[in-house]
């Protein structure tokens, strides 16, 4: 992490849902190939490697917090991401997080679904984590 860096500039995409898979610590286990177009990576580069590989600079902490504790605690998390490119540029998505279960309902797994977040949505929530960002510091 950190050795990419953040352009100010957004990566614009419309089109078929983004679908990734981790196993409990957040290795990426799966990555489908709307994934692999939209964050610039190959799959080669994906599979294995911590969830955080497309983490912008401009997410907050606390928004993962929420994340995970939503998600370990059986539920579904919804809200959007800032996503770094491999690029450097930025991708801004309407996320679903959950956790996948086996038979007896443990979790055994997370998978994140996400589409193109909405030019309201995306103003909204950037002025909200940067005010959580800012607190940050
Ligand atoms: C299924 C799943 C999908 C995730 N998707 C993203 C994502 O698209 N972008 C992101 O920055 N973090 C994502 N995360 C959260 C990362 O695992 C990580 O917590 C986050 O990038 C913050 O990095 P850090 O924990 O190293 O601070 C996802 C986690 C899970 C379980």
């Amino acid at each position: 992490m950190g050795q990419i860096e953040a352009q100010d500039v957004e990566y614009l995409f419309q089109g078929r849902v983004i679908i990734s898979e981790t196993n409990l610590k957040g290795i990426i286990t799966y990555a489908n190939r709307k994934f692999c177009e939209i964050s610039g990576y190959d799959k080669e580069e994906l599979i294995g490697q911590a969830h955080n590989i497309i983490r912008h600079p401009d997410m907050p902490k606390e928004a993962f917090e929420k994340v995970w504790s939503t998600i370990q605690g059986g539920q579904i998390w919804h809200g959007l991401v800032k996503n770094l490119r491999k690029d450097g540029q930025y991708y801004w998505v309407e996320t679903e997080i959950l956790p996948s279960k086996d038979a007896e309902g443990t979790i055994i797994g997370y998978v994140a679904a996400r589409k193109a977040a909405s030019r309201k949505d995306v103003q909204e929530t950037s002025e909200m984590y940067k005010k959580m960002k800012e607190k940050e510091l």
